[in-house]
């Protein structure tokens, strides 16, 4: 499906991802600062009572503990990390390396996250084009970076971009999904603490 190049999409770090993942780490990966700034995002993008998907989820989704939402499933790679997040209803294992395709029914979900992780997909238009499937017709897909990473298990392409070329890879990645409305490109990075970029898209129709 995706017409970008496989070498963009390869990794120095090619072993089975169950591997790296297979211990828990219970830490936090972008700053405190950082990660408030993405609460306040999912506050403004994401409604009360919304069904949600954390993909690439851990054990904290960084959701605005105030508000409640009608469900929150978490996909990951630690059984460990999965169980110990609070926001999570029901989670997953899944590695979207080996199967990009999302393990839910057509239009499930009204919101799907992606925190700091889209750099460790090695098929990101599949799963892109999945999450437009799983997601109803003006549903948001929200995919926040900032600049930390496993290094070793970040695609090529990442490690050869900026910042704001990044962006546009992430919205290249919309595009050639299909499906999407044109994203918007929202910069919330705060002073003295990590950045924060978000890419996010409406599923059209
Ligand atoms: C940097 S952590 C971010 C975790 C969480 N989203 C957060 O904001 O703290 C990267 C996450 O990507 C997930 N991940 C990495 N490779 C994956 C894969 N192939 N399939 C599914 N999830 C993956 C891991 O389980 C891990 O939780």
């Amino acid at each position: 499906m995706s017409s970008l190049p496989r070498h963009l999409f390869r990794r120095l770090d090619e072993s089975p991802d169950e591997d790296f993942y297979r211990e828990p780490r219970l830490v936090t990966h972008i700053d405190d600062a950082t990660i408030a700034a993405l609460t306040q995002v999912y506050r403004e993008l994401i409604p009360a009572g919304a069904s949600v998907l954390d993909l690439m989820s851990s054990w904290v989704s960084h959701l605005p503990p105030e508000v409640d939402y009608g469900r929150v499933v978490g996909l990951g790679m630690n059984r460990v990390e999965l169980a110990e997040n609070p926001r999570l209803t029901s989670f997953l294992v899944h590695d979207l390396n080996r199967c990009p395709e999302l393990p839910f029914a057509d239009t499930t979900f009204d919101a799907v996250l992606n925190a700091v992780s889209i750099q460790y997909l090695t098929s990101p238009v599949e799963v892109l084009a999945s999450v437009g499937r799983v997601l109803r017709p003006g549903g948001m897909h929200v995919v926040a970076t900032s600049h930390r990473m496993f290094a070793t298990k970040a695609v090529a392409a990442w490690h050869s971009l900026e910042a704001g070329d990044r962006m546009r890879l992430i919205a290249a990645y919309f595009s050639l999904a299909g499906g999407f409305e044109t994203p918007q490109l929202i910069d919330r990075s705060p002073r003295g603490a990590d950045p924060l970029w978000v890419v996010a898209a409406r599923r059209a129709g």
